[in-house]
């Protein structure tokens, strides 16, 4: 059996990189990506696609080695904590969807929560006002972190050959260390890591760069890795957890050993939709992806797609109005579910869908500040900030199926690209800056841009919302796509453009993850595109009433796997907006 794999032929030349956030688009270039007519890479038994070929390397070996899916997606993951440290980690968190070949789905979530000392106003001045980089750079932005521990329960409860095993990869990269390229290299020269000294030890070698083809070896992250394959759990009850908090502590930071040993890992059932022959299977609170990706399809199911040019104007004004009003929704109605009642079941019916459906002009935009939510269908939305409920119950995506046919959507996210840009020195792991996922204040943008209420307001304990939106999808109850994507807020529309273009517009999975985005949040008012869409077609939806935004370049970074319904084949679309990632299949 011989590997496929392919590095992308697409090269991206200037500043930070597609797998890094929305919040440094506009550094990014604005080159069109050739996409009609590129193929996915193709394989038998296995795949693995994630941003870097390193890591795809990694998740692949074993499953050759006989390990399955989860298996392969924890190697995976930590791979990237090594090789991709913009938002590769052990410092953040994240969502592990499963599927296996038996039907069983579950949603692993490793969200990071909110310090118990954290307050509702904590970002804010004495007047109110929003303190500048206080949730997103710095000691008081980090949330505690959920990722070794969402890893080490995944592989525990679901994989076959044991941590050790699937950490060795990761450790022998973190030793022997890797050439970077040109682009990695960059990424490193970021300006605001020099303002932790031991990021900038580590990452800049104290202000002598690494340059292209140079090895970057991080001996701490690797003896943090021997200590967490030997007892994760010292992570968050032992030595280690002294030690992190000890670094932390030093610079300001909020987390104590209370916060490390009270974090818990929890098992969630996924949220399921339908849309015409499909079934989707996606990320729940304290994701706001799986609802408003179903919200979204429901709504968009009254109109038919198939009968529309992908990436045509009434194409791209259709789905912009359903993200219009699936996103009004989130932005009232979702916070972490221990803390608020999501009308869920509301939120996705089929009977609401359709009478959002109804508010829809074929050739005329709606204003969002004159929409209107259909009366009658959800229950208010809280008005103040929501309170623990009783005992109810820069980010990279990493697609895996494997032999048997079970399958993994496991997002994982720093938040900002390197996060907090604070490393705990003596681990050599960069923290994340998740506490800007909250409400900083009512009414005030976050890093996305996105407007959020109270049910996200920051609380001792509380996990933030997030967007991501790992998503498995079945066609005839067979498995048939394994989807997802970093981008902020446009990581479910970067995924419902992928479903779509896949299924109603007829693509195959690498053109649909290339062709060029389109985002709409609600607020602020406005129809984002990537490079690419047609000119003549940018007329006809201003013609509209759109306002148009083309200035972000690229955003999101789509790592998905199809399965051809026909022979069974594994099908990889691995985004062509990263130069070093890559899909690796047997
Ligand atoms: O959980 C979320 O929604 C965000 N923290 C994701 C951030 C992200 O995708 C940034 N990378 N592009």
């Amino acid at each position: 059996m011989h590997t496929v794999r392919r590095f992308s032929s697409f090269l991206l030349i200037s500043g930070l990189l597609a797998s890094s956030c929305a919040a440094h688009a506009q550094e990014r270039d604005k080159a069109v990506l050739a996409w009609r007519g590129e193929q996915p890479v193709r394989a038998k038994h296995g795949m693995v696609v994630s941003v870097h070929h390193l890591a795809s390397d990694a998740g692949l070996n074993i499953l050759r080695e006989g390990g399955n899916a989860v298996d392969s997606a924890v190697a995976t993951a930590f791979a990237l904590a090594v090789v991709h440290p913009i938002a590769g980690n052990l410092g953040g968190g994240g969502f592990l969807l499963l599927r296996t070949h038996d039907g069983k789905s579950t949603f692993i979530e490793f969200r990071e929560k909110a310090p118990l000392a954290a307050t509702e106003t904590m970002y804010q001045d004495a007047k109110g006002n929003i303190i500048p980089d206080a949730s997103t750079l710095g000691y008081r932005s980090i949330a505690t972190p959920g990722s070794v521990a969402g890893l080490a329960y995944a592989e525990r409860t679901y994989g076959k050959l044991g941590l050790k095993r699937v950490i060795a990869p990761a450790i022998k990269l973190a030793s022997d260390g890797f050439a970077l390229t040109a682009e990695e290299a960059n990424e490193l020269t970021e300006s605001d890591l020099a303002r932790f000294p031991e990021s900038r030890s580590l990452f800049q070698r104290d202000g002598k760069f690494y340059r292209a083809g140079e090895v970057f070896k991080q001996p701490q992250l690797a003896r943090t890795l021997e200590r967490i394959a030997a007892d994760p759990d010292d992570f968050y009850h032992g030595k280690m957890a002294q030690e992190l908090v000890a670094d932390l502590s030093k610079g300001g930071s909020l987390i104590t050993r209370d916060d490390l040993a009270q974090y818990s890992v929890v098992e969630r059932k996924p949220i399921i939709g339908e849309y015409r022959d499909y079934t989707i299977i996606s990320a729940p609170p304290p994701s706001s992806g799986g609802i408003v990706l179903v919200s979204a399809l429901n709504i968009l199911e009254r109109f038919d797609l198939a009968q529309m040019k992908d990436r045509s104007a009434p194409w791209i004004h259709f789905i912009t109005e359903a993200f219009r009003r699936a996103y009004m929704d989130r932005a009232e109605y979702l916070g972490d579910p221990d803390f608020n009642r999501i009308p869920t079941a509301e939120l996705i019916s089929k009977d609401y869908a359709a009478a959002w459906s109804k508010s829809i002009e074929p050739d005329r935009a709606s204003p969002s500040a004159a929409l209107k939510r259909p009366a009658g269908f959800l229950p208010l939305a809280p008005s103040t900030a929501g309170t623990r409920q009783k005992e109810s119950p820069d980010t990279t995506h990493l697609s895996v199926v494997d032999a048997e046919g079970n399958a993994v959507a496991l997002t994982t996210t720093l938040n900002d690209s390197f996060g907090s840009h604070v490393t705990a020195g003596s681990l050599g792991f960069l923290l994340n800056d998740e506490m800007d996922d909250f409400t900083s204040k009512l009414g005030t943008p976050n890093m996305y841009g996105l407007i959020q209420g109270p049910a996200n307001a920051i609380a001792p304990g509380k996990r933030p919302l997030s967007a991501m939106t790992p998503t498995i999808v079945l066609e005839d109850g067979k498995l048939r796509y394994v989807l997802g994507s970093p981008g902020g807020g446009r990581i479910i529309t970067t995924v419902a453009n992928i479903f779509l273009s896949a299924t109603a517009g007829k693509l195959n999975i690498q053109e649909a993850v290339d062709a060029p985005r389109f985002h709409h949040q609600y607020l602020p008012d406005k129809l984002y595109l990537e490079p690419g869409v047609d000119s003549r077609v940018q007329d006809e939806l201003r013609d509209m009433g759109h306002t148009l935004d083309l200035g972000d370049g690229h955003w999101s970074n789509g790592e998905c796997i199809a399965i051809d319904p026909k022979t069974g084949e594994l099908l990889a679309g691995h985004d062509h907006r990263s130069s070093y990632g890559s899909a690796a299949g047997y």
